[in-house]
């Protein structure tokens, strides 16, 4: 989610307006998502790189994080959402570090969207702690270092239980992936769009699966052995349809 202060400069407006309502197109976007049937989002809310910001900015979206979390967990829970975190989290200050535990609790049965806020995350932050862990486990004689697979990898990163993103959608036109899932990434396919943030809602979602279902994905393989023999029409324009009617 890249742009709020930039779209906040534009209007002559101080950053935090911009995170503020970027806050807006998190609401409108989770909220589409779960009426998708998307079964996971991951959302990079603050990165370990953003701790060098100027401190009050800072401060200030530390306390936005916070009143969004006690606005918005009701509402989630409604809505079946799972909500979970990755990354550093006791970098965050208690009382956000509380707030997501009790809404991560309470929201934990869920079966619908399960949505990840990656807070104080960095994918060579957690490809570090996962390479700890397995040394560890070596140390200890758990496991042999032939057993270091790509799956025994996958299942030390913070986002074990998680399949690897189809579709990484990234705003404001920036084309860098900026410490993001890492590892997961791999043959994740890329949408960059060049409006900022703030003004990413459902319709842009829809926008980037539309394009997303019209890609090719071929890990690594020829066309012909990844074709579908029965194309189908893209699934997002069929449930938008049957969202409005004939
Ligand atoms: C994204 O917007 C929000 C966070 C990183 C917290 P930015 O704050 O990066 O906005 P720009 O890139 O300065 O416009
Ligand atoms: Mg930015």
């Amino acid at each position: 989610m890249d742009g709020n202060g930039r779209w906040a400069k534009q209007r002559g407006l101080p950053r935090i307006a911009g995170h503020r309502e970027g806050v807006e197109s998190v609401r409108d976007c989770v909220e589409a998502c779960g009426q998708l049937g998307v079964q996971y989002l991951t959302l990079y809310a603050f990165s370990t790189e953003n701790w060098k910001r100027p401190q009050d900015e800072v401060s200030l979206l530390m306390r936005l994080l916070l009143t969004a979390l006690r606005d918005e967990t009701d509402r989630l829970h409604r809505n079946n959402v799972r909500l979970r975190t990755i990354g550093d989290s006791t970098a965050l200050p208690g009382e956000v570090q509380a707030e997501l535990h009790d809404a991560a609790q309470r929201t934990a049965e869920n079966t619908g969207l399960t949505l990840t806020l990656a807070l104080s995350y960095s994918g060579r932050w957690e490809i570090t702690q996962a390479v700890r862990a397995i040394a560890r486990e070596v140390q200890t004689g758990a496991i042999r270092p032939d057993e270091i697979t790509e799956q025994c990898i996958t299942r030390h990163l913070a986002t074990a239980d998680t399949p690897d993103p189809d579709l990484l959608i990234r705003t404001s036109g920036e084309l860098r992936l900026s410490n993001f899932l890492l590892w997961q990434l791999a043959y994740t396919e890329l949408y960059i769009t060049p409006g900022y943030w703030p003004v990413f809602r459902r319709n842009d979602l829809y926008a980037a699966i539309d394009a997303y279902q019209n890609r090719e994905r071929r890990f690594g393989m020829v066309s012909e052995q990844v074709q579908d023999p029965e194309k189908k029409e893209p699934a997002i324009k069929r449930i938008l349809k049957s969202v409005a009617g004939p």
